[in-house]
């Protein structure tokens, strides 16, 4: 029989070319991480190859007509699993029944900015549409924030939709995860797909720790320690963690735009792996409420490794991730960044 759809809700998914609250009055595009993501849920990329989907799609007035062009790609490109699609500047529209939230919809990042400057223009957001979300979502809906500060975003939208389970707000940290595998597999010159386990630990920030530890390679002679192929404890200590930690100010140099296609895929990865499941013996890094989990202050949100099951995530625990003194340091540091944002951004609010 066939599944009943899922309403999955996108905001900021316009996408055009318009005068953004920059304070400086430029014209740029917009909704670069929406229009990306949206063709990718309505494929099944997200919830899978048989669940039907009615995409709800968020973004500011500005943008309604834009908006309404991306729906009318939408019912263009005729997707198979795409059973509706809600284009709308109404925050309760947007939110009436919805399952998943791909939470977007923000001020990005640009060049020679710190996260911490788009800290106020985010959180006041996220304070908005916790009460719109808490109010109006399906029960029990699994909330992804991606919008920056990522991790402090979805705290705040957390701490104002208390009776949303602190279990359903995650951020994303699945695309520096993804940066990992994707540098130790150029390193090593092996598929990607066979790289896993490493480890993303803290904030979606330059501070966040890259961890290998535990990372493995499949060989034809079964899985190896990264650390014992690469065979390189400097570059792993230095280049690596560095590479991955800058990769979106990399992106933000070149492309003059924050990364887009891999932050929309790996939106779609956390949200597949969150609902359908881990693979046996594989975990993810997942933005997650800290419940005091290897020595992480309780009540922030920090990237641990998870593994998922019936919809639920899990922090990975046991004496199998012993953490090193290198380790520690690093762990604690991101920590420290991030009572630091969750400081700021309640005096932003007051
Ligand atoms: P963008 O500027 O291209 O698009 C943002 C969209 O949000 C725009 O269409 C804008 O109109 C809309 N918007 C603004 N305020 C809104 C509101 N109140 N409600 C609904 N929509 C609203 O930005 P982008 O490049 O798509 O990036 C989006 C966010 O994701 C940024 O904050 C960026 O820094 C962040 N990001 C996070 C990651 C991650 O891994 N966590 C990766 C890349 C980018
Ligand atoms: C990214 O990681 O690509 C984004 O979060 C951009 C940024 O603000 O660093």
């Amino acid at each position: 029989m066939a599944k009943e759809p899922v309403r999955v809700l996108v905001t900021g998914a316009a996408d055009f070319n318009g005068v953004v609250e920059s304070g400086s009055g430029e014209a740029r595009r917009s909704g670069q991480i929406g229009y990306a993501l949206v063709p990718m849920i309505a494929r099944g990329v997200m919830l899978g190859p048989d669940q039907p989907v009615i995409l709800h799609m968020l973004d500011i007035p500005p943008a309604a007509e834009a908006l309404n062009g991306v729906k009318m790609e939408l019912v263009d490109a005729a997707f198979p699993l795409l059973k509706g699609v809600v284009a709308t500047t109404d925050v309760v529209e947007a939110c009436t029944g919805v399952g998943v939230a791909v939470m977007v919809g923000g001020f990005p990042r640009k060049e020679g900015m710190e996260r911490k400057d788009v800290m106020s223009k985010n959180v006041s957001i996220y304070k908005a549409q916790a009460s719109a979300l808490e109010k109006h979502a399906a029960a029990n809906c699994k909330v992804l924030v991606v919008a920056n500060p990522a991790n402090t975003n979805a705290l705040i939208l957390k701490e104002f939709a208390p009776s949303i389970p602190e279990k359903n707000v995650t951020c994303l940290t699945r695309l520096d995860h993804n940066r990992a595998l994707g540098q130790i597999s150029e390193r090593l010159n092996v598929q990607v797909s066979d790289v896993k386990n490493v480890i993303i630990w803290g904030n979606h920030s330059s501070t966040q720790y890259p961890d290998v530890n535990h990372a493995t390679v499949k060989t034809s002679s079964g899985e190896k320690p990264v650390r014992e192929l690469v065979a390189d404890d400097a570059w792993l200590n230095g280049e690596f963690i560095t590479t991955v930690q800058q990769r979106g100010a990399a992106i933000i140099k070149a492309r003059k735009l924050s990364s887009a296609l891999s932050a929309a895929s790996s939106a779609c990865d956390h949200i597949r792996d969150w609902v359908l499941g881990t693979p046996v013996g594989t975990w993810v890094s997942m933005g997650v409420y800290s419940d005091g989990s290897y020595g992480v202050p309780a009540g922030l949100i920090y990237s641990f490794p998870v593994t998922c099951k019936n919809g639920e995530w899990t922090i990975v625990q046991g004496n199998g991730l012993g953490i090193d003194e290198f380790s520690r340091k690093k762990l604690d540091s991101t920590a420290e960044e991030l009572s630091e944002e969750k400081a700021l951004a309640y005096s932003c609010l007051t």
